[in-house]
């Protein structure tokens, strides 16, 4: 299945992310640039729009898509992305690293909200969702620290554990 990678990453862990799952499944990746990348803008849902793709989401069988979610929201740039694309797009494999846990997915802030508009708006188009919720990479101590989770970026360094497990299985799910 020819894939390709996009992501848009503010604070570096979903291009983090994104690099691993291109690498493991040595496909192309792209990073989604807003034309105003502009974090405080784009929160209050000032949108001009993201520049052009470099490649063609027509040429690619399977597209996995990465990125942050703030406010419990699908943000400006993989919105866009998704609504210039969707009827490019063949399939779609939707991956972040966000703040919500797994047992707080469902609440406001959480990333099956996220999961959801995206299934909403591609229907069966979208094959799978994932999420790596950095909390994954705390230690125990900071788990519920109210901040630890926004200054905490994926790395080398706390890329271990049991986030590798979760990786692993989501990587024999799309390594095809
Ligand atoms: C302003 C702001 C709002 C956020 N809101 C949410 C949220 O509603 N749900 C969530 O799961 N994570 C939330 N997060 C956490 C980010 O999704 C998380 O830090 C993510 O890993 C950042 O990705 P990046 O480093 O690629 O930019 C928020 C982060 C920021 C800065």
């Amino acid at each position: 299945m020819k894939t390709i990678v996009y992501y848009y990453s503010h604070k570096s862990s979903n291009r983090y992310l994104a690099h691993k799952i291109a690498t493991d499944l040595q496909c192309t990746i792209e990073e989604i640039k807003p034309r105003i990348n502009r974090h405080l803008l784009m929160l209050m849902g000032v949108n001009a729009g993201n520049t052009k793709l470099a490649n063609d989401v027509e040429q690619y069988d399977r597209v996995i898509l990465c990125g942050p979610i703030w406010m419990g929201r699908l943000i400006v740039p993989l919105r866009n992305f998704i609504n210039q694309n969707k009827d490019k797009v063949k399939n779609i494999v939707f991956v972040t690293c966000c703040g919500s846990s797994f047992d707080r997915k469902d609440e406001k802030f959480g990333h099956n909200k996220v999961f959801n508009e995206v299934k909403r708006i591609l229907g069966n188009k979208v094959i799978h969702c994932e999420a790596f919720p950095i909390t994954l990479v705390l230690p125990d101590e900071l788990k519920n620290a109210p901040d630890a989770f926004m200054k905490t970026h994926l790395n080398d360094d706390n890329f271990k554990g049991e986030i590798v497990g979760i990786y692993n299985r989501f990587l024999a799910k799309v390594a095809f």
